[in-house]
């Protein structure tokens, strides 16, 4: 990946390979209870309220390490699975109770991270979620601990895997790997219909990544400048699953539905089944696709979502690897018995419209630019060449169709993520990127390569692959305000590759 600048050395960290694999059973986050009914903000209906407070608390990752200090929602990370019906709004309050010091190094000199601001400040955004302004977790809105905010959550969309995690400016990278990640799920009557694995047979599958002290401690590094700790990525040494290091699962000689999300600050994953079985993609990050496609190798980006369908019938009795790349990261252990398997795997999931670039009204050129120091180290990640702090420059009408073609100038894969919308992706292309950086011309110097098949559903992060434009097609719907789009490389976000958006009232005729 990116050439990294120089580290501070790590202190003992452990060695995956020298712990016992699958000694612990995967955890299942619980599933959040609503605590009572509110109004609602229209003032009509008394909706479900939920109350989740995002604290410290201490989890073991592993049988044979020291309980872990994570901060996160309620007392597990993932923290509690919220589950929502498509069109029932609900409320939900997350009040800050955390310690007042972060237990991660701040870089102050990081956009929002300023020094004298309340350390451990947070705000929470449900990613993937469409949702009025005010309660999309705006990182400026980040608050401090004894605060707490009450945040409306209407539902109105497609059954999808959404996801829950921290957005507080500046420090977001630290508070998700201090463990502020949960899961927000979304079921309609369409996709119950379709008799999908279900119940104990639909398995939630949350891959993080975490450096791991030889005291079971997370670690995050700081750079080599002591007044810059920012490094440009984070990965660990322990890839850890629901928040378990090396799990296994007893399944049933069955079809499950797993439903993966990668919550990890950097790392992209690339699973596999040791056994060589391909997974049935059945869904990606906003919800189905329009049928079941056959997935040998399943790439999955920071932010993104992945709906997989795997059947254990022909593998009675055996035990079945989960790899990235060629690392186990778990183990299934499938019972010998034969069991009846009531679920379906259908063959046509819905109807997904086709693209038509032709709906849009106009396309922007976005460049994603890195800027480095004289030794080729990152020191900023950019939008469009913009700051954070610059006046809003994308400011789509209500309504309206635009295709965002993004120019991806760096080496690296981004994967780009905008709020409250969902998309299509056109294509990928490569262009000349010196034309486009000292000449400011695209020139494109390939064909445009239309998206994988399982990236052909509706999606909200895309991977940006470096040398190349990357089109997507983006219908701004449901709601005026601001709203932000970013890297979800949570170090490129937090210095500067975010920038505000704005959906404007359309003009009037
Ligand atoms: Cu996962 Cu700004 O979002
Ligand atoms: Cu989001
Ligand atoms: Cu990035």
């Amino acid at each position: 990946m990116v050439h990294l600048p120089p580290m501070q050395p790590a202190p003992p960290l452990i060695d995956p390979a020298r712990m016992m694999p699958f000694a612990d059973p995967l955890p299942l986050p619980e599933v959040a209870r609503p605590v009572g009914k509110r109004l609602n903000p229209s003032r009509k209906a008394q909706v479900p309220f939920y109350r989740i407070p995002i604290q410290e608390f201490f989890s073991k990752i592993h049988r044979d390490l020291a309980p872990t200090r994570f901060w996160g929602y309620g007392n597990s990370v993932p923290g509690p699975t919220i589950e929502a019906r498509g069109g029932e709004e609900i409320l939900i309050e997350w009040p800050n109770q955390l310690p007042a010091k972060h237990f991660l190094p701040i870089d102050h000199n990081l956009m929002g991270a300023e020094k004298g601001r309340p350390e451990s400040r947070t705000v929470v955004h449900v990613h993937g979620a469409r949702v009025p302004p005010e309660s999309d977790g705006w990182p400026e809105d980040a608050y401090a601990p004894g605060k707490s905010t009450t945040y409306h959550y209407p539902n109105t969309q497609d059954a999808a895997l959404l996801w829950y995690h921290d957005h507080a400016m500046g420090i977001n990278r630290l508070n998700i790997c201090a463990g502020m990640a949960g899961l927000y799920v979304i079921r309609d009557a369409f996709e119950d219909a379709l008799n999908l694995p279900r119940g104990a047979y639909e398995i939630p599958l949350v891959f993080m990544d975490r450096m791991i002290r030889t005291d079971g401690q997370i670690y995050y590094p700081v750079s080599m400048f002591p007044d810059a700790p920012w490094i440009p990525e984070y990965t660990g040494n322990a890839t850890l699953i629901n928040g378990r290091l090396l799990p296994y699962l007893d399944v049933q000689p069955r079809k499950y539905r797993f439903r993966v999300l990668n919550a990890s600050n950097s790392r992209f994953y690339f699973l596999s089944l040791g056994n060589g079985q391909p997974f049935q993609q059945i869904g990606t990050d906003q919800g189905l696709l329009a049928a079941p496609v056959t997935v040998p190798r399943l790439s999955v980006a920071p932010g993104e979502r992945a709906d997989i369908v795997v059947d254990f019938a022909e593998h009675r009795g055996q035990h079945v690897l989960l790899n990235n790349l060629f690392a186990p990261l778990m183990q299934f252990r499938v019972a010998p018995e034969a069991v009846a398997d009531p679920s379906a795997l259908p063959p046509v999931l819905r109807t997904i419209p086709p693209v038509a670039a032709t709906d849009a009204l106009r396309t922007r050129q976005l460049t994603l630019e890195e800027v480095d120091n004289v030794l080729g180290d990152p020191l900023v990640h950019l939008l469009d060449g913009k700051h954070w702090h610059e006046p809003v420059s994308e400011k789509p009408a209500l309504g309206t169709t635009e295709i965002w073609e993004l120019l991806n100038l760096t080496d690296d894969t981004h994967p780009i993520h905008l709020h409250l919308v969902r998309f299509r992706i056109l294509d990928r292309r490569p262009i000349d990127v010196d034309a486009r950086i000292y000449d400011k011309k695209v020139v494109y110097i390939g064909d445009a390569v239309p998206p994988e098949p399982n990236e052909a559903g509706w999606k909200d992060t895309v991977r940006a692959t470096p040398g190349a434009s990357t089109r997507i097609i983006v219908k701004f719907e449901a709601y005026t305000g601001r709203y932000v789009w970013h890297c979800h490389i949570l170090e490129h976000e937090d210095n500067e590759m975010m920038r505000p958006y704005e959906v404007v009232a359309p003009p009037r005729i």
